[in-house]
């Protein structure tokens, strides 16, 4: 047993390698990384990708990209993706992969990723995709110069109460596709914002079960 307290199994016959989890005292669910290699973690990523291209949930998610050309952001920032290399969560991988999706479909070159538990591998298997890191932990205090696009599912209140306070002058470069902020923040940060709420019909329901484009 690894110090993290997982097992590698390797089984032949498949690609992934499979992993034992064995809990050690005290752990939590982020601490669930498989340690998958970048290359592994890569191709599974595209898997999930797969899966959603396939799955009649494009056809809401393509009402946001839809939405999204007539909002023209210029750049996608996204926080609080989670850990790719989860066994048990595999939420961060299909909101990666809508987040491809939303860049090839609107050819945005810059994206960038920010989430405290990523490790140098995970970030390595992201920038496979063309998506950059963040290096520091802006807390959602990114001031944004033109129209961009913050991808942030499940993630914190501060994070969108920072995103919001820092652009309070030019609020209408920041679009948020991710959590419903109508239930998150207090009216006067949300006052005036505009929404597109899509019909969460993926039949994994809790990974986009707060799925709302968001704009003001
Ligand atoms: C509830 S989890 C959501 C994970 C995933 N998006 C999901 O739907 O399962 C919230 C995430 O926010 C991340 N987070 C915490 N502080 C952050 C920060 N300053 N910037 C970006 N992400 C942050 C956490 O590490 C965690 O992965």
């Amino acid at each position: 047993m690894e110090e993290d307290g997982f097992t590698l199994v390797t089984n032949k016959k498949r690609k992934l390698k499979k992993a034992k989890f064995i809990p050690h005292k005290g752990y939590s669910p982020h601490d669930l990384a498989a340690g998958f290699s970048k290359e592994e973690l890569k191709a599974s990523v595209e898997k999930c990708y797969q899966e959603l291209m396939n799955s009649p949930f494009i056809q809401e998610i393509d009402l946001i990209v839809d939405k999204l050309k007539e909002l023209n952001p210029k750049s996608i920032v996204c926080y609080a993706l989670g850990k790719i290399d989860n066994l048990y969560c595999q939420a961060p991988k299909y909101q990666l992969a809508m987040l491809l999706h939303i860049k090839y479909r609107l050819k945005i070159e810059k994206a960038l990723v920010f989430d405290p538990v990523l490790t140098e591998v995970e970030l390595n298997a992201i920038q496979g995709f063309k998506i950059e890191r963040i290096l520091v932990n802006e807390e959602g205090r990114r001031l944004v110069e033109e129209r961009t696009l913050f991808i942030i599912f499940h993630g914190e209140k501060f994070l969108f109460e920072n995103l919001i306070n820092t652009n309070r002058f030019c609020k209408q470069n920041i679009i948020i596709l991710g959590n419903d902020l109508k239930h998150v923040l207090e009216n006067q940060l949300s006052a005036g914002i505009n929404s597109v709420q899509i019909l969460n019909s993926f039949y994994r329901e809790t990974i986009f079960d707060s799925c709302v484009l968001q704009w003001f």
